[in-house]
């Protein structure tokens, strides 16, 4: 049980050694790293540091088994094959990396969103629909944030693309994956998810879930930065053409013409991240040694205690759901900007994200128009913690 191991976890992520009096409350940003992923980068560099699926002897053999065999763990924590991962930089550059290749399926086609997404799972859509010439539609939210699920029918109907996101980092709803990907592909629609929220927190399944391709980042969920994931369906990997080309996504190249290397190695042009993907995969062992049942059911618990003490403050105004959220919640203080509202709470060793979190449209649809204040928990956050944020914000709206 997380609650009763709460000091030993935490003794395990060195920040909390060497920041004692932090309460840090933005996770959906970065979270911390515990100590086996530091020291796991630290010795990829120390001691076999050669580059991957290239060199023949024994230290870049042991690199390249090192790597694939954190593809391997990271797939077994997804519940997907190893050969469905490619490695990226993190989930931005996954979803940019899935709409160059769908580009040449998109052509006078339609792609849809939501009200929810991220800027990464607007803009680069804006771009191929605009080589394309495609449409995009966007599913309407309700005044709670959550999906509309007349309007989604509607304009899931006759669909190239579903994109959407899982959790979104603002609103905290969580959506139905999993009959929102089956309502696509009934449409023929090719489904794509932003799990960049979700795969921190929630037990996943991506062969249960079904999506065509998902999209996650290492540093959100303990992993060490510039490692992400875009997983993707094989039979439309093994279809698809790589966007961006170079060394080791080829087996042979002649002055005319060349053959694209296996999936997914087609798409992981250049010398990877591997010290990050090894890394990684320390990261996916340390969150199944935890549990990820028990970090759901304990993150449910502090989702319900941030919005019962802050919505107790007066002027309070927040975005999303009034039950059943993400453990975070984003906000507005009648009277102060966000930017003041982290910039005091910081003054208390607090530290939260301040602005539009790269969701600005999301915020627009609420009248958020100058951002909001966002408290982002994971399971290394207690309940005292979220007393000592309402504490510090009656104390601000006291002053
Ligand atoms: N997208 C990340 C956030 O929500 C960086 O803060």
């Amino acid at each position: 049980m997380i609650e009763e191991d709460l000091d030993s976890i935490r003794s395990d992520f060195p920040i909390f050694e060497f920041n004692p009096k932090l309460i840090y409350m933005d996770s959906a940003a970065t979270s911390q790293r515990p100590k086996n992923v530091i020291d796991k980068v630290t010795e990829v560099y120390s001691h076999y540091n050669s580059n991957v699926h290239r060199g023949i002897y024994s230290m870049a053999e042991k690199v390249t088994e090192e790597y694939e065999n954190s593809r391997k763990e990271i797939a077994k924590f997804l519940g997907a094959n190893a050969d469905e991962l490619i490695f990226t930089k993190n989930t931005t550059e996954s979803l940019n990396l899935v709409a160059y290749m769908l580009l040449p399926k998109l052509k006078n086609g339609v792609i849809t969103i939501t009200e929810l997404e991220h800027h990464s799972n607007i803009l680069p859509w804006r771009e191929v629909a605009s080589l394309a010439n495609a449409e995009i539609r966007t599913v309407a939210v309700d005044r709670e944030g959550k999906i509309d699920y007349a309007d989604f029918e509607k304009k899931v109907s006759g669909s190239s693309v579903l994109s959407f996101t899982h959790i979104s980092n603002v609103a905290g709803t969580t959506l139905d994956a999993k009959k929102m990907v089956s309502a696509a592909k009934a449409e023929g629609a090719i489904t794509v998810v932003d799990g960049a929220q979700a795969a921190p927190h929630l037990k996943l399944n991506l062969h249960d879930l079904g999506a065509d391709f998902y999209a996650l980042s290492g540093h959100k969920m303990l992993g060490p930065t510039g490692i992400g994931i875009l997983y993707g369906n094989k039979r439309l990997l093994e279809d698809l053409e790589p966007p961006f080309r170079g060394g080791e996504m080829v087996t042979e190249v002649h002055a005319e013409g060349q053959e694209w290397n296996d999936v997914p190695l087609k798409f992981e042009p250049g010398t990877p991240n591997f010290a990050g993907a090894i890394g990684f995969g320390e990261a996916t062992k340390y969150l199944e040694k935890i549990g990820m049942n028990d970090i759901e059911s304990y993150e449910k618990k502090l989702g319900k205690a941030l919005m019962e003490e802050l919505t107790k403050i007066d002027g309070l105004e927040y975005i999303g759901p009034s039950e059943g959220r993400a453990a975070l919640l984003s906000f507005k203080l009648k009277g102060y900007h966000p930017h003041d509202i982290a910039a005091f709470l910081d003054t208390r060793s607090i530290a939260i994200r301040s602005g539009f979190h790269c969701a600005q449209p999301l915020h627009e649809r609420f009248g958020f128009f100058d951002g909001s204040a966002r408290a982002s928990l994971y399971f290394y956050n207690n309940l005292d913690e979220i007393e000592s944020l309402a504490y510090s914000l009656k104390e601000l709206v006291r002053l």
